[in-house]
């Protein structure tokens, strides 16, 4: 049979930048050949991915997954025989949408009894059972780490029942399965390095959703950038919750496991990748700031092709609710590792997180998250107003008692002096010339390209001759807060 491609619909969440990262998926979706073009291909998949990139590289295993089975991806969801949502359970806004969108779905089911609908990724975990029993919303629901089980739940739906597995694992990484690249622009490409996270952070839902951390052995790693390197990819970005606790063949206590085999930090892994082709950019994401070392900003620094460019979420700008929050660090903590970035990288692009009204936070604790802003001038935020999750200790523990209407007002006090400092930091780069890897067609105009710098920040200028997926210099004309515009010189 013919191969026909994948497509898959990828959706964002509107609200939430740090998952609906524009630069992330900026690309026009391209079909990709399939990895292993099954005989006998009968059955269609609508795949909606929502949270953060994880979430959409998950997406990229659930497809390889059900390739083998048989399943093709279709961008029709009138067309599947089944539906899958890959959710996020980060914000309870997040949750609300993928609600919405299962009761709208749920309608079809009136047409087409057949047709299965499952929830896939953190809400499956957090919510079990529920949907599928109580509001009958589903039938099928998978937790992240037990997307190998699919074929299984699939059989066991198609035979009347409904199908749960939420086990958490304290080993899976699908380090052998090779993703389907979805919705890539055939530009950058995305690695997950680790899974899960131990960090407890008091607001956060993500331990009780993905489990105990774990990294993925860096021979697969390094496997996988070499195939994206082949394929022609010119970037790539490794991922994981807290990419510095990354440790192969060590333990958390610093006892290496085994003596025959090297062990592997962050910082060596980082190196590693780097070396797979000098042409292709390394990007990583997220670094935490009670643990980013020196050495890996002297590794940022020692290969030019890891972009200049650390994303340091900061949560507060207050000790008081830092500690509150469980983040393992001061003010003063992070502003010191903000030193070291700039000492060793003078030119280095910094951004962060931003959460307003965490419980207690005072008019004082808010006013010292403007005043880092002010010191550390970052050049991209993704910013938020605390929403209270199921489960966290803030839920059990403390109450949330800063009301709506002052945590939005903080929120956007604090997307206005941003705006601001973004800019700025755009505004200096007028009159300069910048290295920019081209990724797509621009969204507004046929005639120009959209790609990036060094820096993380979107440059858009005229085509001229220009290939996609070549780097080019772009002299910087003019600027918005949020994109660079200039031509090819
Ligand atoms: N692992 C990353 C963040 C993952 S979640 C880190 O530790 O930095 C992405 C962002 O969502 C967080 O940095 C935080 O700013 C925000 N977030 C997480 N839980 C939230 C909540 N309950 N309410 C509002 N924002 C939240
Ligand atoms: Fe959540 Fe904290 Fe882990 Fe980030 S480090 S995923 S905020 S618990
Ligand atoms: Fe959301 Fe889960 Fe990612 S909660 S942000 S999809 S890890």
């Amino acid at each position: 049979m013919k191969n026909r491609g994948l497509n898959t619909t990828i959706v964002l969440e509107k609200e939430n930048p740090q998952i609906n990262n524009p630069n992330k998926y900026n690309g026009e979706a391209l079909d990709h050949p399939l990895i292993s073009a099954p005989n006998t291909i009968t059955k269609k998949l609508y795949l909606e991915s929502y949270g953060c990139q994880m979430n959409f590289s998950d997406s990229e295993i659930v497809a390889s997954i059900l390739n083998e089975q048989g399943f093709i991806t279709t961008k029709n969801f009138q067309e599947s025989d089944l539906i899958l949502l890959n959710t996020c359970s980060i914000r309870e806004k997040a949750e609300i949408t993928v609600r919405t969108r299962l009761k709208s779905f749920n309608k079809l089911k009136r047409k087409n009894p057949k047709l299965i609908i499952g929830l896939l990724g953190c809400m499956a975990e957090r919510m079990k059972e529920t949907l599928l029993e109580e509001e009958k919303l589903v039938d099928l629901v998978v937790g992240p780490d037990a997307y190998r089980d699919l074929p299984n739940l699939i059989q066991e739906v198609e035979g009347g029942q409904k199908s749960v597995n939420v086990l958490l694992s304290r080993e899976e990484t699908y380090a052998d399965i090779s993703p389907v690249r979805l919705d890539s622009n055939g530009v950058s490409g995305f690695i997950s390095i680790m899974r899960g996270c131990d960090n407890m952070c008091s607001f956060c839902v993500v331990p009780f959703t993905r489990g105990r951390e774990r990294s993925r052995s860096p021979l697969t790693i390094i496997a996988e950038a070499k195939e994206l390197y082949k394929n022609g990819y010119k970037e790539v970005t490794l991922l994981g919750q807290n990419v510095d606790s990354y440790r192969w063949n060590i333990n958390k206590k610093g006892t290496v496991i085994d003596p025959n085999i090297p062990t592997t930090n962050f910082a060596q892994l980082l190196a590693m990748v780097a070396q797979v082709g000098n042409d292709m950019r390394i990007r990583f994401s997220t670094s935490h700031p009670k643990d980013m070392t020196d050495e890996v900003i002297h590794t940022m620094n020692k290969y030019e092709n890891i972009c200049n460019y650390v994303h340091l979420p900061v949560q507060s700008g207050s000790s008081k609710i830092l500690k509150k929050m469980n983040r393992g660090y001061t003010k003063e903590w992070y502003l010191d590792r903000i030193k070291s970035i700039r000492n060793i990288i003078p030119d280095c692009a910094i951004s962060t997180d931003i959460i307003t009204g965490f419980c207690d936070e005072s008019e004082e604790d808010f006013n010292e998250t403007l005043n880092l802003m002010k010191e550390v001038k970052f050049d991209f935020a993704y910013m938020f107003f605390y929403s209270e999750r199921p489960k966290t200790l803030a839920e059990r523990k403390y109450e949330d008692n800063v009301p709506e209407d002052t945590k939005r007002a903080r929120l956007q006090k604090v997307i206005d002096l941003q705006r601001k400092h973004a800019t700025e930091s755009n505004e200096a780069c007028i009159g300069k010339t910048v290295k920019v890897l081209i990724e797509s067609t621009s969204k507004k105009s046929n005639l120009d390209f959209s790609g990036r710098n060094d820096e993380n920040c979107k440059v858009v200028f005229p085509k001229e001759n220009a290939v996609k997926g070549t780097f080019v210099n772009v002299l910087i004309e003019k600027c918005t807060s949020a994109t660079l515009i200039g031509k090819i010189v």
